[in-house]
Protein backbone atom coordinates (compact mmCIF):
# COMPACT_ATOMS: atom_id res chain seq x y z
CA UNK A 1 0.00 0.00 0.00
CA UNK A 2 2.55 2.40 -0.74
CA UNK A 3 0.89 4.27 -2.99
CA UNK A 4 -1.85 6.52 -1.90
CA UNK A 5 -2.59 9.08 -4.23
CA UNK A 6 -5.52 8.00 -5.38
CA UNK A 7 -7.15 8.65 -1.98
CA UNK A 8 -5.60 11.92 -2.31
CA UNK A 9 -6.96 13.21 -5.27
CA UNK A 10 -10.22 11.39 -4.52
CA UNK A 11 -10.25 8.88 -7.60
CA UNK A 12 -12.22 5.68 -7.57
CA UNK A 13 -12.63 2.34 -10.18
CA UNK A 14 -16.05 2.35 -11.69
CA UNK A 15 -17.59 -0.13 -9.38
CA UNK A 16 -16.99 2.48 -6.71
CA UNK A 17 -18.87 5.33 -8.33
CA UNK A 18 -22.14 2.78 -8.46
CA UNK A 19 -21.78 2.46 -4.35
CA UNK A 20 -21.04 5.95 -3.99
CA UNK A 21 -23.97 6.92 -6.09
CA UNK A 22 -25.96 4.36 -4.69
CA UNK A 23 -25.13 4.55 -1.02
CA UNK A 24 -22.79 7.43 0.00
CA UNK A 25 -25.39 10.27 -1.66
CA UNK A 26 -28.20 9.69 -0.08
CA UNK A 27 -26.43 8.51 3.12
CA UNK A 28 -24.60 11.72 3.30
CA UNK A 29 -23.56 14.07 0.47
CA UNK A 30 -27.95 14.47 -0.84
CA UNK A 31 -28.58 16.76 2.47
CA UNK A 32 -26.91 19.46 1.66
CA UNK A 33 -27.35 20.69 -2.27
CA UNK A 34 -30.54 22.46 -1.86
CA UNK A 35 -28.36 24.56 1.04
CA UNK A 36 -25.98 25.32 -1.28
CA UNK A 37 -28.27 26.46 -4.04
CA UNK A 38 -29.76 28.60 -2.04
CA UNK A 39 -26.27 29.71 -0.49
CA UNK A 40 -25.94 30.80 -3.68
CA UNK A 41 -28.98 32.42 -4.85
CA UNK A 42 -29.87 30.04 -7.40
CA UNK A 43 -32.68 31.85 -9.60
CA UNK A 44 -34.46 31.02 -12.86
CA UNK A 45 -32.56 31.42 -16.32
CA UNK A 46 -28.73 30.90 -14.06
CA UNK A 47 -26.22 28.93 -16.43
CA UNK A 48 -24.77 26.68 -13.27
CA UNK A 49 -21.69 24.91 -13.03
CA UNK A 50 -20.62 21.98 -11.06
CA UNK A 51 -16.84 21.35 -10.71
CA UNK A 52 -16.13 17.75 -9.21
CA UNK A 53 -19.49 17.00 -9.84
CA UNK A 54 -18.77 13.16 -9.15
CA UNK A 55 -22.01 11.37 -9.77
CA UNK A 56 -23.87 14.59 -10.04
CA UNK A 57 -26.15 15.29 -6.61
CA UNK A 58 -25.37 19.09 -6.81
CA UNK A 59 -25.81 19.54 -10.88
CA UNK A 60 -28.65 17.30 -10.84
CA UNK A 61 -30.70 19.38 -8.01
CA UNK A 62 -29.57 22.59 -9.78
CA UNK A 63 -31.30 21.07 -12.72
CA UNK A 64 -34.50 20.27 -10.87
CA UNK A 65 -34.43 23.39 -10.12
CA UNK A 66 -34.14 25.56 -13.66
CA UNK A 67 -37.04 23.07 -15.35
CA UNK A 68 -36.98 25.43 -18.51
CA UNK A 69 -34.24 28.16 -18.69
CA UNK A 70 -30.46 28.46 -17.80
CA UNK A 71 -28.16 25.34 -17.93
CA UNK A 72 -26.15 23.17 -15.93
CA UNK A 73 -22.75 21.85 -16.43
CA UNK A 74 -21.00 19.21 -14.54
CA UNK A 75 -17.08 18.56 -14.80
CA UNK A 76 -15.22 15.90 -13.35
CA UNK A 77 -11.81 14.27 -13.97
CA UNK A 78 -13.21 10.69 -13.20
CA UNK A 79 -15.05 8.91 -16.10
CA UNK A 80 -16.18 6.31 -13.59
CA UNK A 81 -18.20 9.03 -11.68
CA UNK A 82 -19.62 10.78 -15.20
CA UNK A 83 -20.71 7.30 -16.54
CA UNK A 84 -22.87 6.86 -13.46
CA UNK A 85 -23.95 10.94 -13.67
CA UNK A 86 -24.80 10.31 -17.45
CA UNK A 87 -27.47 8.13 -16.93
CA UNK A 88 -29.61 10.47 -14.86
CA UNK A 89 -33.32 11.91 -16.03
CA UNK A 90 -32.00 15.53 -15.64
CA UNK A 91 -30.60 17.69 -18.43
CA UNK A 92 -27.19 18.28 -17.65
CA UNK A 93 -24.49 18.79 -19.43
CA UNK A 94 -21.21 16.34 -18.50
CA UNK A 95 -17.90 16.85 -19.45
CA UNK A 96 -14.43 15.71 -18.27
CA UNK A 97 -12.40 18.22 -17.39
CA UNK A 98 -9.69 18.97 -14.27
CA UNK A 99 -10.90 22.10 -11.98
CA UNK A 100 -7.59 23.62 -12.58
CA UNK A 101 -8.34 24.26 -16.04
CA UNK A 102 -11.55 24.89 -16.99
CA UNK A 103 -12.49 24.67 -20.55
CA UNK A 104 -14.91 27.57 -20.96
CA UNK A 105 -14.51 31.13 -21.74
CA UNK A 106 -14.45 33.65 -19.06
CA UNK A 107 -17.65 34.61 -17.60
CA UNK A 108 -19.68 31.85 -18.75
CA UNK A 109 -21.45 31.16 -15.27
CA UNK A 110 -23.87 32.49 -13.16
CA UNK A 111 -23.05 30.38 -10.26
CA UNK A 112 -20.12 28.34 -9.94
CA UNK A 113 -20.38 25.56 -7.40
CA UNK A 114 -17.88 22.73 -5.74
CA UNK A 115 -19.45 20.49 -3.42
CA UNK A 116 -17.22 18.17 -1.26
CA UNK A 117 -14.48 17.77 -4.24
CA UNK A 118 -12.15 20.49 -3.43
CA UNK A 119 -9.84 18.75 -0.70
CA UNK A 120 -9.23 16.76 -3.64
CA UNK A 121 -8.19 19.68 -6.30
CA UNK A 122 -3.94 19.20 -7.06
CA UNK A 123 -3.39 23.19 -7.54
CA UNK A 124 -6.62 24.67 -5.00
CA UNK A 125 -5.31 27.58 -5.63
CA UNK A 126 -5.46 27.25 -9.77
CA UNK A 127 -8.81 25.83 -8.84
CA UNK A 128 -9.99 29.00 -7.29
CA UNK A 129 -9.09 31.23 -9.81
CA UNK A 130 -10.52 29.26 -12.80
CA UNK A 131 -14.04 29.07 -11.13
CA UNK A 132 -13.68 32.90 -10.43
CA UNK A 133 -12.84 33.31 -14.13
CA UNK A 134 -15.67 32.00 -15.39
CA UNK A 135 -18.09 33.43 -13.08
CA UNK A 136 -20.07 36.41 -14.51
CA UNK A 137 -19.31 39.30 -12.26
CA UNK A 138 -22.37 39.94 -9.68
CA UNK A 139 -22.43 35.86 -9.69
CA UNK A 140 -21.73 33.67 -6.90
CA UNK A 141 -19.15 31.17 -6.16
CA UNK A 142 -19.22 28.14 -3.26
CA UNK A 143 -16.56 25.81 -2.36
CA UNK A 144 -18.23 23.20 -0.22
CA UNK A 145 -16.12 21.06 2.31
CA UNK A 146 -16.63 18.69 5.37
CA UNK A 147 -15.63 20.79 8.83
CA UNK A 148 -12.84 19.19 10.83
CA UNK A 149 -12.54 15.27 11.14
CA UNK A 150 -13.07 16.19 14.86
CA UNK A 151 -16.18 17.57 14.75
CA UNK A 152 -17.05 14.28 12.89
CA UNK A 153 -17.02 11.49 15.47
CA UNK A 154 -18.31 8.09 13.67
CA UNK A 155 -14.96 9.18 11.00
CA UNK A 156 -12.58 9.67 13.93
CA UNK A 157 -13.64 6.48 15.55
CA UNK A 158 -13.53 4.78 11.92
CA UNK A 159 -10.17 6.28 10.86
CA UNK A 160 -8.96 4.57 14.02
CA UNK A 161 -10.05 1.32 13.60
CA UNK A 162 -8.51 1.32 10.05
CA UNK A 163 -5.13 2.58 11.20
CA UNK A 164 -5.01 -0.22 14.31
CA UNK A 165 -6.23 -2.96 11.45
CA UNK A 166 -5.07 -1.76 8.45
CA UNK A 167 -2.30 0.80 8.59
CA UNK A 168 -1.70 4.48 7.96
CA UNK A 169 -2.12 4.96 4.62
CA UNK A 170 -5.49 3.24 4.85
CA UNK A 171 -6.53 5.74 7.82
CA UNK A 172 -4.87 8.91 5.57
CA UNK A 173 -7.42 7.71 2.68
CA UNK A 174 -10.29 8.18 5.44
CA UNK A 175 -8.94 11.35 6.50
CA UNK A 176 -8.27 13.20 3.09
CA UNK A 177 -11.81 14.21 2.33
CA UNK A 178 -11.17 16.53 5.71
CA UNK A 179 -8.44 18.15 5.15
CA UNK A 180 -10.02 21.31 4.06
CA UNK A 181 -12.41 21.81 7.45
CA UNK A 182 -11.14 25.17 8.54
CA UNK A 183 -12.30 28.78 8.37
CA UNK A 184 -8.79 29.89 7.70
CA UNK A 185 -8.42 27.10 4.48
CA UNK A 186 -11.16 28.33 2.89
CA UNK A 187 -10.02 31.87 3.19
CA UNK A 188 -6.98 31.55 2.21
CA UNK A 189 -8.16 29.59 -0.77
CA UNK A 190 -10.70 32.29 -1.93
CA UNK A 191 -9.56 35.45 -0.91
CA UNK A 192 -7.11 35.82 -3.37
CA UNK A 193 -10.00 35.66 -6.33
CA UNK A 194 -13.07 36.65 -5.07
CA UNK A 195 -14.78 39.39 -3.42
CA UNK A 196 -17.10 38.71 -0.10
CA UNK A 197 -15.73 35.85 1.54
CA UNK A 198 -17.98 33.99 4.22
CA UNK A 199 -18.08 30.87 5.30
CA UNK A 200 -21.32 28.89 6.67
CA UNK A 201 -20.67 26.07 9.01
CA UNK A 202 -23.74 23.77 8.59
CA UNK A 203 -24.78 21.19 10.49
CA UNK A 204 -25.21 17.36 8.90
CA UNK A 205 -25.81 14.34 9.96
CA UNK A 206 -24.07 11.13 8.90
CA UNK A 207 -27.16 7.99 8.25
CA UNK A 208 -26.38 4.51 6.95
CA UNK A 209 -28.75 1.38 7.67
CA UNK A 210 -26.14 -0.78 9.76
CA UNK A 211 -22.78 -0.64 10.78
CA UNK A 212 -22.29 -3.17 7.90
CA UNK A 213 -23.99 -0.56 5.37
CA UNK A 214 -21.48 2.02 7.05
CA UNK A 215 -18.51 -0.28 6.49
CA UNK A 216 -19.47 -1.18 2.89
CA UNK A 217 -20.24 1.99 1.97
CA UNK A 218 -17.03 3.19 3.29
CA UNK A 219 -14.95 0.86 1.47
CA UNK A 220 -16.47 0.10 -1.51
CA UNK A 221 -17.85 2.90 -2.21
CA UNK A 222 -14.61 5.28 -2.26
CA UNK A 223 -11.06 5.46 -2.70
CA UNK A 224 -10.41 2.37 0.08
CA UNK A 225 -12.04 -0.15 -3.21
CA UNK A 226 -8.73 -0.64 -4.08
CA UNK A 227 -6.99 -0.55 -1.20
CA UNK A 228 -8.33 -3.27 1.10
CA UNK A 229 -9.01 -7.12 0.32
CA UNK A 230 -11.81 -9.23 1.43
CA UNK A 231 -9.88 -10.43 4.78
CA UNK A 232 -9.04 -7.34 5.81
CA UNK A 233 -12.91 -6.16 5.31
CA UNK A 234 -13.84 -8.78 7.31
CA UNK A 235 -11.68 -7.81 10.15
CA UNK A 236 -12.87 -4.38 9.64
CA UNK A 237 -16.63 -5.17 9.92
CA UNK A 238 -16.27 -7.29 12.80
CA UNK A 239 -14.31 -5.05 14.44
CA UNK A 240 -16.74 -2.09 14.06
CA UNK A 241 -19.32 -4.01 15.20
CA UNK A 242 -18.03 -4.47 18.10
CA UNK A 243 -16.83 -0.78 19.13
CA UNK A 244 -18.36 1.49 17.26
CA UNK A 245 -21.66 0.88 18.85
CA UNK A 246 -21.94 4.80 20.66
CA UNK A 247 -23.01 5.70 17.28
CA UNK A 248 -25.69 3.03 16.38
CA UNK A 249 -29.21 3.91 17.62
CA UNK A 250 -31.86 1.12 18.91
CA UNK A 251 -33.15 0.48 15.71
CA UNK A 252 -29.31 -0.62 14.41
CA UNK A 253 -28.75 2.25 12.32
CA UNK A 254 -25.86 4.32 12.34
CA UNK A 255 -26.50 8.16 13.10
CA UNK A 256 -23.86 10.77 14.25
CA UNK A 257 -23.00 14.57 13.01
CA UNK A 258 -21.18 15.45 9.94
CA UNK A 259 -21.09 19.37 9.60
CA UNK A 260 -20.22 20.64 6.39
CA UNK A 261 -18.44 24.01 5.91
CA UNK A 262 -20.06 26.50 2.90
CA UNK A 263 -18.04 28.96 1.67
CA UNK A 264 -19.04 31.09 -0.74
CA UNK A 265 -17.48 34.71 -2.69
CA UNK A 266 -18.47 36.71 -5.88
CA UNK A 267 -16.27 37.48 -8.96
CA UNK A 268 -14.54 40.61 -8.48
CA UNK A 269 -16.38 43.19 -11.15
CA UNK A 270 -14.06 45.67 -12.23
CA UNK A 271 -14.52 49.59 -12.47
CA UNK A 272 -17.23 49.15 -10.07
CA UNK A 273 -18.44 49.22 -6.23
CA UNK A 274 -17.63 45.08 -6.15
CA UNK A 275 -13.94 45.86 -6.16
CA UNK A 276 -14.49 48.08 -3.36
CA UNK A 277 -15.23 44.85 -1.36
CA UNK A 278 -12.56 44.44 1.27
CA UNK A 279 -11.56 41.06 -0.16
CA UNK A 280 -9.54 40.34 3.05
CA UNK A 281 -12.35 40.02 5.09
CA UNK A 282 -14.15 36.69 5.68
CA UNK A 283 -16.46 35.92 8.25
CA UNK A 284 -19.11 33.29 9.86
CA UNK A 285 -22.55 34.23 8.94
CA UNK A 286 -25.59 32.25 9.60
CA UNK A 287 -27.88 32.68 7.58
CA UNK A 288 -26.11 33.60 4.25
CA UNK A 289 -26.97 37.22 2.77
CA UNK A 290 -29.38 37.05 0.08
CA UNK A 291 -26.93 38.02 -3.03
CA UNK A 292 -28.45 41.26 -5.04
CA UNK A 293 -27.37 40.02 -8.44
CA UNK A 294 -30.36 39.99 -10.36
CA UNK A 295 -30.23 44.12 -10.31
CA UNK A 296 -26.23 43.71 -10.94
CA UNK A 297 -27.17 41.51 -14.21
CA UNK A 298 -29.55 43.82 -15.31
CA UNK A 299 -26.84 46.89 -14.65
CA UNK A 300 -24.77 45.32 -16.68
CA UNK A 301 -27.07 45.02 -19.67
CA UNK A 302 -27.74 41.32 -19.55
CA UNK A 303 -25.99 38.17 -19.62
CA UNK A 304 -25.34 37.08 -22.89
C1 LIG B 1 -16.30 13.28 -2.80
S1 LIG B 1 -16.51 13.40 -4.51
C2 LIG B 1 -17.81 14.64 -4.57
C3 LIG B 1 -18.65 14.49 -5.81
C4 LIG B 1 -19.90 15.35 -5.85
N1 LIG B 1 -19.59 16.74 -5.97
C5 LIG B 1 -20.80 15.05 -4.68
O1 LIG B 1 -21.06 15.97 -3.88
O2 LIG B 1 -21.25 13.92 -4.54
C6 LIG B 1 -15.11 14.31 -5.11
C7 LIG B 1 -15.05 14.43 -6.61
O3 LIG B 1 -14.04 15.37 -6.98
C8 LIG B 1 -13.46 14.91 -8.19
N2 LIG B 1 -12.16 15.58 -8.39
C9 LIG B 1 -11.04 15.40 -7.68
N3 LIG B 1 -10.05 16.20 -8.16
C10 LIG B 1 -10.59 16.90 -9.20
C11 LIG B 1 -10.08 17.90 -10.07
N4 LIG B 1 -8.81 18.33 -9.98
N5 LIG B 1 -10.90 18.42 -11.01
C12 LIG B 1 -12.18 17.98 -11.12
N6 LIG B 1 -12.72 17.02 -10.31
C13 LIG B 1 -11.93 16.51 -9.35
C14 LIG B 1 -13.37 13.42 -8.00
O4 LIG B 1 -13.17 12.75 -9.22
C15 LIG B 1 -14.72 13.13 -7.33
O5 LIG B 1 -15.70 12.82 -8.27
Amino acid sequence: MSDNSNAQTGQVVPEAAETYESFFVPALFGQFPERVLNAVGLEAGDDVLDVGCGTGVLARAAARRLPSSGSVTGVDVNDGMLAVAGRSPESVRWRTARAEHLPFPDASFDRVVSHFAAMFFTDRDQAAAEMARVQRPGGRVAVVTWARVEESPGYEAMIGLLNRLIGPDAADALRAPFVLGSLEQLETMLTPHLTEVAVDRQDGEARFESVEAWVNTEIRGWTLAEMIDDDQYDELLIAAEMELKEFVDADGRVRFPAPALIATGSAARSGSAWTEVRSSESRLIEPFPVPRRRSDRDEAGGRE
